[in-house]
């Protein structure tokens, strides 16, 4: 049967859910997209990734001809018409169908489309044992350039850092600016602990506004522990007491070596796994009912 996907203002089978080879978002990368997940029937944070959806599309003078309500409210229908309680859900606003110049004005009209789908996790000894790091050579997007704060369909600078962890081994891979600063990794942000110090790096160093990272910085604060978003170094990590990451797919994971060092004891840390059982009761408490 298959899935059934929102196309420009209605449903259709994942078959049949198909775009313009003219649309700037396959041609260029010219559009923005969120990820969000459901839990047991709830839309974790649907506001915050609307807001976040929209001020991409403004970074990059894109209208999405659509109301922060409206796009819930297709959010919500997309998950309703797939019968799904939980589930991760893709949202997509291209520039739409254009010539084959650039100009974004030879677009009239954005296209969007939102797929709601089964969620595949990272394996479950990962969440158990730890993930491989390693630095990438590869830098992340200057932040006067393509802003990592931008959740834009431009996504080559993080594919070719997965290429580059991926070679070497490791699960993810661990991006430095510009200037040698810790950033991200290629799909989630990244956290240490010093002590009762939970330190991540500010999103001007290169990172996502992550909105498992907000979560986490506000489960922090409620735990009583000393929260900086602090600008970090490869030697901070290394030095860590514990290293997890954050991002809607993978939740909260461990991090266990870096570049071959192991970080802490090289076993899961008790703060990361206290944090990581209150984001849980987070998701199954908070959200708004499909
Ligand atoms: C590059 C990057 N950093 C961080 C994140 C984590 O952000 P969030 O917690 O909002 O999913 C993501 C995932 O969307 C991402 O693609």
């Amino acid at each position: 049967m298959g899935l059934w996907i929102y196309l420009d203002g209605r449903f259709v089978n994942e078959k049949q859910a198909k775009i313009s080879v003219f649309d700037h978002g396959l041609l260029y990368g010219d559009g923005v997209f969120e990820g969000l997940r459901t839990y047991g029937g709830k839309v974790f944070r649907l506001k915050e990734h609307i807001e976040r959806l929209f001020r991409s599309a403004r970074a990059i003078m894109l209208e999405i001809p659509v109301s922060m309500e409206e796009m819930a409210n297709i959010i919500i229908k997309t998950l309703k018409k797939n019968n799904l309680k939980d589930a991760y859900v893709r949202v997509v606003i291209t520039r739409g169908i254009g010539d084959l110049g650039l100009d974004p004005r030879k677009c009239p009209k954005p296209t969007i489309f939102v797929i709601a789908s089964k969620i595949k996790l990272y394996p479950q000894e990962y969440y158990e044992k730890g993930l491989s790091v390693v630095t990438i050579a590869t830098r992340r997007n200057l932040t006067e350039s393509i802003n990592p704060a931008i959740k834009s369909l431009n996504y080559l600078n993080n594919i070719l850092a997965k290429i580059e962890a991926t070679n070497s081994g490791a699960m993810e891979g661990l991006f430095l600016n510009n200037e040698g600063y810790v950033a991200e990794c290629t799909g989630e942000n990244i956290f240490i602990t010093v002590g009762n110090n939970l330190l991540t790096p500010p999103i001007f160093a290169g990172a996502l506004d992550g909105i498992t990272r907000d979560a986490v910085i506000q489960l922090g604060k409620e735990m009583g522990l000393n929260v900086e978003e602090k600008l970090l170094t490869r030697y901070d990590l290394y030095n860590a007491d514990e290293c997890f990451l954050s991002g809607t797919a993978a939740e909260i994971v461990p991090v266990t070596l870096i570049d071959g060092r192991k970080i802490g004891s090289g076993k899961i840390g008790n703060l990361t796994k206290k944090i990581r059982e209150k984001f849980h009761q987070l998701t199954h408490t908070d959200g708004i009912p499909i």
